[in-house]
């Protein structure tokens, strides 16, 4: 099966290779070597000089950390999706008052919109924003989301799941104080490591949080960030893992270059569903570089083409519970080559009747 999903996603065989190296303990001094290689690689790429915790836990173990750590009482979700209500679903599952901004399915989270919402609930902590919401494929603007969150003096957490690494992405310069995403996205990783910024204003609230659990302590990861590890055992593999993909991407021109390869693969994709007489889901303006979000064609739903793709060897996804007949999904993360994206677009074209 060639992979176009929302994750787990293939993965280089550089990468995959690099997994299967002896383990270390994970008290040692060679371990410590490649954990903190493996933050400072990664605080390069996000930009920031914030502490970046290598989580053994996915993306929604993150989103309940956050919680957890960081909103001692009332908080404001931004929903443009499933993952966007995934949060408030966390919020409340944790006690907290959850007030949420949604907009229609398909339209984006404007700092307009942001700024009123803001304006008319003054006592929310902290707002989570889904940079890439990956159910319906649309990326926020979140630069100018984060300026709105800042002038309100508020914490922003934010869900890059499905874009760290494959989107523009500068932590300290645009004020995100907790950003996290998973390693089977963008990266390119088997799935098992959250990848995550905390800002120390973060910490700050971390330190005072009643009732935030152990597993999940931000100051503990960080008190054993200084010793190189983390508080349990971490998954070694991805570690290895992700140390070797930030390798190669500063390696072969910088994450400049890897942002436009994913623009250049998506634009491929997104031109040949244009020729199959096809059209994309979100709003114009704003569709994800790394998953593309397709309506239907006449006659067939999601799940048929889904299915009919399957049948000649491609796993695309299918659409997000309530578009699951309405759409489908093609993902654009790991490892993709342009050939295969011909041959995808060309099994597509058959599925169609082309
Ligand atoms: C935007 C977004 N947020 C959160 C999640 C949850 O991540 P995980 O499955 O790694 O817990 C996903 C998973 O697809 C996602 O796409």
């Amino acid at each position: 099966m060639k992979l176009f999903t929302a994750g787990p996603v293939a993965c280089r065989p550089e990468v995959l290779e690099e997994m299967s190296r002896q383990m270390l303990s994970h008290r040692s001094k060679e371990y410590k070597e490649v954990h903190l290689e493996t933050v400072e690689r990664l605080q390069r790429f996000l930009e920031t000089e914030n502490a970046v915790f290598l989580l053994p836990s996915t993306g929604s173990g993150v989103m309940e950390a956050t919680v957890r750590n960081c909103v001692r009482r009332k908080m404001l979700c931004c929903v443009s999706g499933a993952f966007g209500r995934r949060y408030v679903s966390i919020g409340e599952a944790n006690g907290r008052d959850v007030e949420r901004l949604e907009v229609e399915l398909g339209k984006p989270i404007t700092p307009d919109l942001l700024d009123e919402k803001l304006s008319s609930v003054p006592d929310v902590e902290a707002v989570t924003i889904t940079y890439n919401e990956t159910s319906i494929g649309l990326t926020n603007p979140l630069q100018e989301l984060a300026r709105v969150v800042k002038e309100h003096g508020k914490l922003l957490l934010v869900d890059a799941v499905s874009a760290m690494g494959g989107i523009e992405l500068k932590v300290d310069e645009w004020g995100i104080d907790v950003c996290f995403a998973s390693s089977q996205k963008c990266f390119g990783i088997p799935p098992g490591l959250a990848m995550t910024s905390v800002s120390e204003e973060a910490l700050r609230l971390s330190e005072g949080a009643q009732n935030k659990g152990w597993y999940f302590d931000f100051k503990l990861f960080e008190k054993y960030l200084k010793e190189g590890s983390t508080h349990m055992t971490p998954p070694i593999p991805q570690v290895y893992a992700l140390r070797k993909q930030l390798e190669l991407i500063e390696k072969e021109g910088g994450k400049q270059k890897y942002f436009e390869l994913y623009l250049k693969r998506s634009q491929m994709i997104n031109k040949g569903i244009e020729k199959l007489g096809l059209s994309l889901f979100p709003q114009k303006g704003y569709e994800s570089p790394t998953i593309s979000c397709v309506n239907a064609p006449e006659g067939m739903s999601g799940v048929e083409v889904y299915e009919e793709m399957r049948k000649r060897g491609f796993e695309l996804a299918k659409g997000y519970r309530d578009l699951k007949e309405r759409t489908f999904r093609i993902g654009n993360m790991g490892y993709i080559l342009p050939e295969d994206i011909e041959e995808m677009l060309e099994a597509l074209g058959e599925v169609l009747g082309w």
